[in-house]
């Protein structure tokens, strides 16, 4: 794929002759050091746009907390373009810091609501780095399509209401989650961990499954819910729980589950020194 570090860069090749023939743009977000996961979104995106595919790679400073990884967040970008251009990557668009934010930069864009509760809560400011940064990152691209990982559930609920509210003329496709044979969710910060510990993580889909098989046995009731995954949790002793929450459409969590296809079961675990999250649907809602 091209290599390119600047928007005025990348709108001169998505305007020339070359890309602008092949039809409207997909995009693939990302924050580097790219996985299986990284690669179903981009094949998704092959697969679906005529055009060129845009896959973004930014460590993006905004939405990390102070004490939170970012100067130790995993790098490397040869590795990133050659899985990118293999699974059908057109364009890595690589800008720096000093290019995302000059100096002067003063503008927030911010979602209340879905970006409230869990993670939201847990990680003050997190959601707000994330709209501004992707909103930013769709005026550069500015493409047809965009592609975002079930992984990150309430990013996705997040980034369709400021897609929706703010009339951003772009189509916004969720993309199930890729895990591991043991059920662990593919996660760029999965590299913290050994190989060991990534097993041990594997807690997390377990106890989310557990919750499932709860809730298809006809559990509606979400403290029963919960107390189900929290029990899996507690097989852990290195787990440390952040939240457990089985939630609708909203992101909150009810006393009864009504039936909707957007219920979710969501988990965020402290282990090892590593903030780990999933979420699994809850089926036949
Ligand atoms: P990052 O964590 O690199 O993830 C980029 C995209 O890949 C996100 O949409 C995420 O949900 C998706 N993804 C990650 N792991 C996945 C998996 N195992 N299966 C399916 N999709 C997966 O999310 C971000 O970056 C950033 O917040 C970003 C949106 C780029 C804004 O900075």
């Amino acid at each position: 794929p091209h290599l390119i570090a600047e928007p005025a860069d990348l709108r001169a090749a998505l305007a020339g002759a070359a890309l602008a023939a092949r039809g409207p743009v997909g995009f693939v977000p990302t924050m580097g050091y790219l996985h299986e996961g990284h690669a179903e979104l981009i094949r998704r995106a092959r697969a679906e746009t005529g055009g060129p595919v845009v896959v973004s790679v930014f460590v993006n400073p905004l939405q990390f907390g102070v004490g939170e990884d970012l100067s130790r967040y995993p790098r490397d970008l040869e590795r990133d373009l050659r899985l990118a251009g293999e699974a059908g990557a057109d364009v890595l668009f690589h800008p720096s810091p000093e290019t995302m934010y000059p100096e002067g930069f003063n503008t927030q864009v911010s979602v209340a609501g879905v970006s409230e509760p869990l993670d939201g809560a847990a990680r003050p400011g997190h959601f707000t780095g994330v709209t501004t940064v992707v909103l930013k990152l769709l005026n550069m691209v500015s493409p047809q399509r965009a592609y975002f990982g079930e992984k990150d559930w309430q990013q996705l609920a997040v980034v369709r209401r400021m897609v929706q509210d703010l009339n951003v003329p772009v189509e916004v496709v969720g993309v199930p989650t890729v895990r591991e044979a043991s059920g662990l969710a593919l996660s760029s910060r999965n590299s913290y961990l050994t190989e060991e510990q990534r097993a041990r993580a594997a807690v997390l889909s377990r106890a989310l499954r557990a919750v499932q098989a709860a809730y298809d046995a006809g559990e509606r009731h979400t403290q029963v819910l919960r107390q189900a995954g929290l029990e899996v949790l507690a097989s852990e002793p290195e787990a440390v729980p952040d939240y457990l929450s089985v939630v609708g459409p909203d992101l909150r969590e009810p006393d009864l589950l009504l039936p909707h296809p957007l219920n979710r079961v969501l988990v965020a675990v402290r282990m090892f020194g590593v903030r780990l999250i999933d979420n699994m649907p809850l089926q036949g809602s």
